[in-house]
């Protein structure tokens, strides 16, 4: 079967459809939602365009050998130990706990034959991207190739197609050199030289390109311009920020349809007259809700007027269960949500009230009613919660963020700043958010609202997409 080609064409781990196998063995699609599928759609309607994903599940698998996906999707059926191996081992237990910083050093990592097998699984994996869309592209193609699970692909398709244009995005942080040497000194060369085979590599503050460009010049000896550009045995890289915005239209619309309406009035039943504090993760190590829920109860613990004043609304979604650190982080939520609801809760008042389980409008019905809301990660790339809350709420909210999320960079100055690790300041935070005055807090969610839709889904990749056109070719 002749493959579609196309003059722009997106790659990524996960894609725009999934499919599950119903009980008589017939598949259902699935679309999903985010910015990149929004971004495209955008682009979709102006030219062709293919975009390029790896079947995630049998369903998914099953309906790439049949050629169910749309002629636009590409699910490429890759072996599924091959899979797992790539995207547990190497994508979501190595490098993303590389640039999250979440190793307990004593012990891990440990770079020993198991690791080897994954990494050849990952650039077994990256090769079959690479190839895939080597046959997708047009003559003179712009490829856009996206995170952490790819980041060998740019250099092999570069190889095997020298005509295309090629960027790479990473939405998580990049680590700085001293943690990023934790990698063995061959592979952190490969992920490096991997993404430097693009024309364009992009990242969402400048603090993560800045933290690539060091590693590249401490572990490359590459040279690096003062406008981020990178060079390496002949090529140029240059790097750009592109800061993902929220998508307000699409939000403001969305959060208030019925189904929003609904759940909104069973959280005003169960919160009552109380303040809220809500969060919204998946969860993942990176994202902090046990440090999040000590900090709320060191607030109950330090500060009895919050005694059955407040609700926490902590929504922690599965995330990668394949993981056994991911399953153990989940049940530590659920055991300290459990221990604080048996220190403080009363027959009529129960402190935390904690969802496990998946729904998009329950999400942002608590964003709509939010009076505080807590973004504490450790580490993130950008974190669109912070900046999607201020858009949605109903009366204004005020965000308590760390330091170390992507998006304090653009709503620090209208947030309440914490260190993630420091639960006594992070429960002072929460104190002042809870009682700052509503003119104040008003003011506040206009501007964070403001800076948070700055670059939407759409403008963040067409940005991208003008970038990588109308750069020169880089020279060999
Ligand atoms: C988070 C990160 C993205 C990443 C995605 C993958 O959202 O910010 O950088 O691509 O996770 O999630 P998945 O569920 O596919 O492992």
């Amino acid at each position: 079967m002749a493959s579609t080609t196309a003059p722009v064409v997106l790659a990524s781990n996960r894609g725009p459809v999934s499919f599950t196998i119903e009980d008589d063995g017939t598949l259902t699609p699935r679309r999903g939602g985010g910015g990149l599928v929004s971004g495209l759609s955008a682009i979709g309607s102006e030219q062709r365009s293919v975009w390029v994903c790896a079947a995630l599940s049998d369903g998914d698998r099953a309906a790439a050998r049949q050629g169910l996906t749309e002629p636009d999707v590409r699910m490429l059926d890759i072996d599924a130990e091959t899979f797992a191996r790539a995207y547990n081992g190497i994508a979501n237990s190595t490098l993303w706990f590389v640039h999250h910083l979440l190793y307990d050093t004593p012990t891990k990592p440990l770079f020993d034959a198991r690791f080897r097998r994954e990494w050849a699984s990952y650039e077994e994996y990256n090769r079959a991207f690479a190839a895939a869309l080597a046959e997708s592209a047009e003559p003179g193609a712009a490829v856009l190739v996206q995170d952490y699970h790819l980041s060998l692909t740019p250099r092999l398709l570069r190889e095997l197609r020298p005509d295309v244009r090629i960027a790479h995005f990473s939405h998580t942080p990049w680590a700085p050199p001293d943690y990023y040497r934790l990698l063995p000194d061959d592979v952190a060369r490969d992920v490096l030289e991997g993404i430097l085979g693009a024309d364009r590599a992009g990242f969402l503050t400048e603090r993560w390109a800045r933290a690539f460009a060091d590693c590249c010049r401490e572990v490359l000896g590459a040279s690096v311009s003062e406008d981020l550009a990178v060079t390496h045995a002949g090529h140029t890289t240059r790097l750009g920020v592109h800061g993902l915005g929220a998508d307000a239209e699409f939000l403001r619309d969305r959060a208030h349809q019925p189904d929003v309406d609904a759940r909104l009035a069973a959280l005003r039943e169960a919160v009552g007259d109380r303040r809220t504090i809500v969060r919204v993760d998946r969860t993942e190590l990176s994202k902090n809700i046990v440090r999040g829920l000590e900090a709320y109860r060191h607030l109950l613990r330090t500060r009895s007027e919050w005694l059955d004043r407040v609700v926490h609304i902590a929504f922690a979604y599965p995330s990668r269960t394949d993981v056994p650190e991911y399953r153990a982080y989940t049940e530590a939520v659920l055991r300290t949500a459990k221990e604080i609801n048996d220190e403080f809760g009363t027959a009529r008042w129960q402190p935390v009230i904690l969802h496990v389980n998946d729904d998009f409008p329950r999400s942002l019905a608590a964003y709509r009613l939010a009076d505080v809301a807590l973004v504490n990660p450790i580490r993130d790339g950008m974190n669109l919660v912070a900046k999607e809350v201020p858009v949605v709420s109903d009366a204004g909210v005020a965000l308590v963020l760390s330091r170390e999320a992507g998006a304090h960079a653009e709503l620090g100055e209208s947030a309440l700043t914490v260190n993630p690790f420091d639960v006594i300041q992070t429960a002072e935070a929460l104190h002042t958010a809870l009682t700052m005055p509503s003119e104040e807090r008003s003011g506040r969610t206009r501007r964070l609202a403001e800076a948070s839709t700055a670059l939407p889904p759409t403008a963040w990749f067409l940005q991208q997409l003008h970038a990588l056109r109308g750069d020169q070719p880089a020279q060999a």
